[in-house]
């Protein structure tokens, strides 16, 4: 069947779309997923390079690419009872190094939902991983109460753009940070308040915030110090030794005030995100769809750091 995969580490053009892939087995609680479409994430980029090939992300080479897709189930296990063949579903892999950007793609069964019904499978595709490590990040790291001020620092990108509509649906007052080009969006998607890191970065912010939900992941929480109430919580996306040792202390239940979001793709969550899209508090931005053939243009433009929403690629398979 065909995947998207690449058979050395590197940059974006060692990426092919290749036709003789295997298909994947099915077994009694996973489903295989015709793919319409997938969406490109900074860790499909950090993968393909071989950051992590020492460590989570061993499997050999040559490797199928992608962490997300929506698509139509086209087999279930024994044991599934919650989908049929035919149903649209959207979904993100929980193995590390992907490998669903492929013409049929296997899911656990909790690492999939029923997408949403007033969305195209193109723009599912755009939700995942993503709009799971806003919510993910927001209600079980920040863990706020209603009316509680957040600052999203990097409101404009896949997370972020996603955070600041989460934030909202869960009634908190949100300021966002993002680039210059990007003010009237980051308005649009409902913040109270939009700052330009050009002009005045996040540490110099002269609020004080319940919560402060870094996307961009360059600061750590005793650089908002003077920012933060006494019990705020800082949530990064990006492991780095502080943010790590924050993250290994409140999960030793010792302090919560500094975390490290790490998604996880769970069928609970990703229905709490098809029903808040169904009742209009949620819509992914996509800023590009390309064509498979197109994939490491796609790439590139993540690398850029400077997406605005989402970047999406077809598999031409709808
Ligand atoms: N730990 C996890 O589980 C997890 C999950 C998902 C993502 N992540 C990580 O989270 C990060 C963001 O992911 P993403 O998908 O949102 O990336 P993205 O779509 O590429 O977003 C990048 C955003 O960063 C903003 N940005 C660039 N320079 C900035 C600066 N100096 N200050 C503030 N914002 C700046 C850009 O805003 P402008 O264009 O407006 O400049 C852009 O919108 C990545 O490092 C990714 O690896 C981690």
């Amino acid at each position: 069947m065909k995947a998207l995969v690449y058979r050395r580490f590197g940059a974006a053009d060692v990426l092919e779309w290749v036709d003789d892939w295997p298909y994947p087995q099915l077994s009694a609680d996973s489903v295989l997923v015709r793919t319409v479409a997938g969406s490109v994430n900074p860790k499909d980029v950090l993968v393909r390079k071989g950051k992590f090939r020492h460590s989570f992300a061993r499997d050999s080479l040559p490797r199928a690419s992608g962490l997300d897709v929506a698509g139509r189930v086209v087999a279930v296990g024994d044991n599934v009872t919650e989908f049929s063949v035919g149903d649209a579903v959207f979904g993100m892999t929980n193995h590390f190094s992907g490998g669903v950007h492929v013409e049929v793609a296997r899911f656990d069964r909790g690492e999939v939902q029923h997408a949403p019904t007033n969305l195209s499978l193109e723009m599912a595709a755009a939700v995942p991983l993503a709009a799971q490590t806003a919510l993910q990040a927001i209600r079980d790291c920040c863990a706020p109460s209603e009316g509680q001020r957040i600052l999203i620092n990097g409101a404009s990108g896949g997370v972020g753009h996603y955070a600041v509509q989460i934030a909202k649906a869960m009634g908190l007052e949100v300021h966002g940070v993002c680039g210059p080009r990007n003010i009237d969006f980051v308005k649009s998607l409902g913040a109270d308040v939009v700052h330009d890191y050009s002009r005045q970065p996040a540490v110099k912010i002269g609020s004080r915030f319940d919560a402060v939900f870094d996307v961009f992941g360059k600061f750590t929480r005793s650089m908002f110090s003077g920012q933060l109430t006494p019990r705020g919580v800082y949530v990064s996306t990006v492991p780095k030794p502080r943010t790590l040792a924050g993250e290994l202390v409140a999960r030793l239940g010792l302090n919560k005030t500094s975390r490290l979001v790490q998604v996880r793709s769970d069928a609970r969550d990703l229905l709490q995100l098809k029903q808040w899209i169904e009742q209009g508090l949620l819509r992914p931005h996509v800023q590009k769809t390309y064509p498979v053939t197109e994939a490491a243009d796609a790439h590139r433009q993540i690398e850029s750091r400077h997406t605005v929403g989402k970047v999406c690629l077809t598999f031409g398979t709808g």
